[in-house]
């Protein structure tokens, strides 16, 4: 990370490192996200290639465990040391971790079967670069898995302050951008992503120490995506 560097991607990083730092609890707790095994469901069943997987923007890989059930090799990442930090011992020896910005990360060309990216995308300045790179370091015939909240759900219009474009600050320091159908399926059609399949999911979390004071639920349209061919090589 360049230092000299104050784009907002970087503000951003810079808040959720002081949000991670700030508790010894873990933020988003130690279950996977609510809508992970129900929709991956079909290709668990059909036994879909979980060779080599990254959990991009893993946080304190509160959805490690299951992929782990999953998976030959699990690999996990985030910009955030202060939440790689967090990720419990037992984990930490099975899976490999790397601290990167998404947009630039040191994996080699196709070095994962399956990507999962997990409420990131709507706290993204510019997830374009992120959604590029993820192309590049996904095997041909590799899955990338998203979920991309609309403006359903609690988390939307909760203190949350417009921006300039089409994004908000929570808090005064956390991008969140809210994306209809449309407009995530534009985001992923220019990013050279192919929706394989997409089901709305809807499931409640519980406050987040330092992040969200109450219960509350989410809304989110949920990705199954392959490389658009027209990009592929
Ligand atoms: C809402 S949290 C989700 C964490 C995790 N995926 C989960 O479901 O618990 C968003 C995560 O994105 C990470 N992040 C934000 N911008 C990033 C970037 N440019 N590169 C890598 N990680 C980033 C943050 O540090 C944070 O851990």
């Amino acid at each position: 990370m360049n230092s000299t560097d104050n784009s907002p991607s970087i503000a951003n990083q810079t808040a959720w490192e002081g949000l991670y730092a700030s508790t010894r609890d873990l933020v988003w707790g130690s279950e996977p996200v609510g809508f992970l095994r129900d929709f991956i469901q079909p290709e668990v069943e059909a036994k879909r290639c979980f060779r080599r997987v990254l959990d991009a923007a893993t946080g304190e890989g509160r959805n490690l465990p299951f992929l782990l059930g999953l998976a030959g090799e699990v690999s996990a990442c985030d910009s955030s040391e202060a939440a790689l930090g967090k990720i419990p011992p037992e984990l930490r020896s099975r899976v490999k971790i790397a601290r990167c910005d998404l947009a630039r990360t040191p994996f080699a060309d196709s070095s994962f079967d399956f990507i999962l990216l997990c409420d990131t995308v709507e706290t993204l300045p510019d997830p374009v670069p992120v959604l590029n790179e993820l192309r590049r370091i996904l095997a041909p015939g590799g899955t990338l898995m998203c979920n991309i909240p609309g403006p359903e759900g609690d988390v939307a219009g909760i203190e949350m302050t417009p921006i300039a474009g089409s994004g908000y600050l929570y808090r005064g320091r956390f991008y969140f951008r809210f994306f209809k159908d449309h407009e995530a399926e534009e985001l992923l059609a220019n990013c050279g992503w192919e929706i394989v399949r997409s089901q709305t999911m809807t499931w409640t979390e519980a406050a987040h120490p330092g992040f969200r004071a109450v219960p509350h639920h989410h809304c989110s349209r949920v990705y199954l995506l392959a490389p658009s061919v027209s990009r592929e090589g």
